[in-house]
């Protein structure tokens, strides 16, 4: 289908419009690593923030999509639209058994980005201290403060909670942080929760809302899905970021990083970005699957310290899916070969289930096109 690769809608006016912007702002735009904020810089995704925003008037959303597809940048962009207070926790940052302490500390640095719009509500809030531009929450003592109570309070105002990468939630508190997300659906109408998550079985698995033991078990909430690009888009977007830049890129070049990077806007950013100072095409791929290798590899060792058996098996299932064993018999095999001894099938299964839940892979195949590269190497 390379034929229909043609850019579309980037005209030259506009080229020279971003071209000239970027100089004079000594800016990368589009290829800026990091997660966007401005409609400006957010490559499409129009219908995906209609619907965020228009979703906001709910007391739960949820956005989901695979790694590096542009929810953090498309939820940070949604809540700027929209007009209204928001706070953002960022859930990334707590380990897996985190504290109730922990939890806190990134609550009150939200808080705290966040001040001047919630300083009135805050300063009346008991277990609440305002240090200069700071929040403190008490989180244990007399003077401690509930998160039922923290979100009544918040009630006051027209606020939204937004939570990225919420599955990092789940553990020792997530009974804690339910029961008060439950209170606060049922009775704080001024307030709506926004998660994301990037392991979407997993988040699911954290809300419960089909799990009658779950304290947000039957509450409705809206899914926002981010899907990858088309080669279309792709190119568009490949396009656009090395015009912005000043460079002009070969078609065959674009292609084939359109070819090799399936659609996920996160890699194309870190593509095209590196292309920009490598101009190496070999190079860019082999940077990325090294980035796509280190995060395999860390998933194995947070397998690992559960015990050295759980680790190695995930690795054999890794590397067993990216031979090509893409049905069960077939993945049993390889692994019992590997191992060296049979796996008992309900082994097997938890560890498929835990890799799809963390979106890593999907009917058996890999949902990122550069793990599967990455795997190899494992
Ligand atoms: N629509 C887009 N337009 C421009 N840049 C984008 C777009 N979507 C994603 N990006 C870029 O891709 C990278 C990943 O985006 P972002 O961090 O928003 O994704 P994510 O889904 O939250 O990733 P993660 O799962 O790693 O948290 C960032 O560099 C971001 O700037
Ligand atoms: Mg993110």
């Amino acid at each position: 289908m390379k034929g229909s690769l043609r850019p579309g809608s980037s005209t030259l006016t506009e080229s020279f419009y971003f071209w000239g912007r970027s100089i004079l702002l000594g800016q990368k735009l589009l290829f800026d690593e990091r997660p966007k904020t401005e409609r400006r810089d957010l490559f499409d995704r129009e219908r995906e923030l209609e619907e965020l925003v228009n979703n906001l008037h709910r007391p739960l959303v949820v956005v989901t999509g695979v790694r590096r597809i542009g929810k953090t940048s498309t939820l940070m962009v949604a809540l700027r639209e929209s007009g209204l207070p928001f706070l953002v926790v960022d859930a990334r940052k707590l380990r897996d058994n985190y504290s109730l302490g922990d939890l806190y500390a990134l609550l009150s640095q939200a808080l705290s980005s966040s001040l001047d719009r919630l300083k009135d509500v805050l300063s009346r809030v008991q277990g609440v201290s305002i240090m200069g531009n700071y929040v403190e929450l008490s989180w244990k003592g007399k003077r401690y403060v509930s998160l039922g109570d923290l979100f009544d309070h918040l009630n006051e105002k027209r606020i939204i909670i937004a939570v990225d990468e919420a599955q990092r939630l789940r553990g020792p508190h997530s009974g804690e942080i339910k029961n008060a997300m439950a209170h606060a659906y049922d009775y704080d109408r001024n307030l709506t929760f926004v998660l994301t998550g990037s392991e979407v079985g997993l988040l699911h698995e954290f809300l419960g809302t089909e799990d009658e033991g779950s304290p947000l078990y039957s509450r409705y909430y809206h899914e926002v899905r981010l899907e990858r690009f088309s080669r279309e888009q792709s190119f568009q977007f490949l396009e656009r970021g090395f015009s912005e830049a000043g460079m002009k890129v070969e078609e065959s070049v674009i292609e084939e990083m359109v070819e090799f990077f399936d659609g996920i806007p996160g890699w194309l950013t870190v593509a095209g970005n590196h292309y920009l100072s490598r101009r190496d095409l070999g190079e860019v791929k082999e940077m990325s699957v090294r980035l796509a290798l280190n995060e395999l590899r860390n998933l194995i060792e947070s397998k690992a310290r559960i015990s050295e058996v759980t680790g190695r098996r995930y690795r054999e299932v890794l590397k067993c899916v990216g031979e090509g064993a893409n049905s069960w018999s077939k993945l049993e095999r390889c692994v019992s070969e590997r191992e060296g001894v049979a796996l008992s099938s309900s082994v097997l299964s938890n560890v498929i289930s835990q890799l799809e839940g963390m979106s890593v892979i999907s009917g058996y195949q890999f949902l990122d096109p550069v793990y599967r590269e990455a795997v190899k190497r494992l």
